[in-house]
């Protein structure tokens, strides 16, 4: 080779390792400031990948060493692992430093006051219709009787048709009974449950039935358009109206106190025959007359009757073996005047200042 042509190969080496030392250099400088700047672990990361990942810069330089002649070579190899020492010790005070104020913080998060107050825990109230319901339910499960229960949407046949009732009874009519179809109902009585458990359970048969009741009424103070019932059955064999007397008078005296004194007065029901509505003596004047019997003495609280054979013959029973006594009241009516609530609507506000006064 030419003397000047080597000279040159030389100049643009030594040149090329200068440029190389340049880079380790500003290399070194940027990744100092940038990790003075840097705030988290993530940003440490991202500079530590940027400098000395596989692809990062300094990394680039070493990678790029193995081209040069053995002298050039050591020299630059010694800068750039030193440069790369100084970066790593960097890296590591820098990664010491915000992993410890990312501990701090959550710390401080996660900090607990043992001196603060605990959570005040409020323990609910049993709504006054609950408590009327499970009372009344209670007194009948102490004769025996157990639960039953029916859908709250009932078939048209088991509303009304199975209970005898005439196709034109006004209760029917669209106007009275929401209709969710032709044959389906919200159920305008707990009656229905009489039909499932004839259909379902042989005599002796005894239950009751608490639940929900639709009718189209407006709101106002004595009526809403949703409502609770509940209904009692009993069939078995030699069952007749003093059975029915005597067990209502007694449930009676349980649930408004033993001097209360009952009247049966006739009515009509089309799944019962002989009908009657029952009343009770005046709870709160003791049969003399006030506010609550309107003068009367008496308050009427549930409709009963024997059961209609057509009833008893749906369930497929021996109407001259078996007979038996329903009932069904209203819950909301009991609970006003077992509680003196002037207005319906109170029950369903669900504001706990009417509420907890039932505690
Ligand atoms: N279902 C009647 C109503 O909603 C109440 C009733 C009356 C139920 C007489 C009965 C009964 O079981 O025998 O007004």
């Amino acid at each position: 080779m030419q003397q000047w042509l080597q000279a040159y190969l030389c100049i643009v080496q030594y040149r090329k390792v200068n440029r190389m030392q340049e880079k380790l250099k500003i290399i070194l400088k940027n990744t100092r400031d940038l990790l003075e700047k840097a705030a988290g672990i993530d940003e440490t990361e991202m500079i530590r990948v940027k400098v000395l990942g596989k692809k990062g810069e300094l990394t680039d330089i070493l990678k790029s060493m193995g081209k040069l002649p053995p002298e050039e070579r050591k020299e630059l190899g010694r800068a750039a692992n030193d440069v790369r020492k100084e970066i790593e010790n960097l890296l590591e005070e820098k990664f010491a430093k915000v992993k410890e104020a990312a501990k701090e913080g959550r710390f401080r998060l996660e900090k607990i006051d043992v001196t603060e107050p605990g959570r005040e825990f409020v323990l609910g109230v049993k709504h006054p219709l609950t408590i009327v319901t499970e009372e009344i339910s209670g007194i009948f499960m102490s004769m025996g009787y157990s639960y039953a229960e029916g859908p709250q949407a009932d078939t048209v046949f088991n509303a009304f048709d199975a209970l005898n009732s005439p196709k034109d009874h006004p209760s029917r009519d669209m106007t009275d009974t929401f209709y969710i179809s032709d044959d389906v109902v919200l159920r305008p009585h707990t009656s229905t449950v009489q039909i499932r458990t004839l259909i379902k359970q042989e005599p002796p048969i005894k239950i009751i039935s608490p639940g929900r009741c639709f009718r189209c009424d407006t709101f106002d103070a004595t009526h809403s358009p949703m409502f609770q019932q509940i209904e009692g059955l009993l069939v078995d064999e030699g069952i007749n109206m003093a059975d029915l007397k005597g067990t209502l008078d007694s449930m009676a005296k349980k649930l408004f106190g033993s001097a209360t004194k009952t009247k049966f007065r006739p009515h009509y029901f089309p799944f019962t025959e002989p009908s009657a509505e029952m009343d009770v003596s005046c709870f709160k004047c003791g049969g003399k007359g006030c506010n609550i019997c309107k003068g009367s003495g008496w308050i009427e609280i549930l409709g009963c009757g024997m059961v209609h054979p057509n009833v008893l013959a749906v369930g497929g029973l021996d109407t001259e073996k078996y007979t038996g006594f329903a009932f069904g009241m209203g819950v909301e009516r009991i609970a006003m005047l077992k509680y003196g609530v002037d207005d319906i609507r109170l029950f369903y506000e669900n504001d706990m200042r009417f509420i907890n006064q039932f505690k």
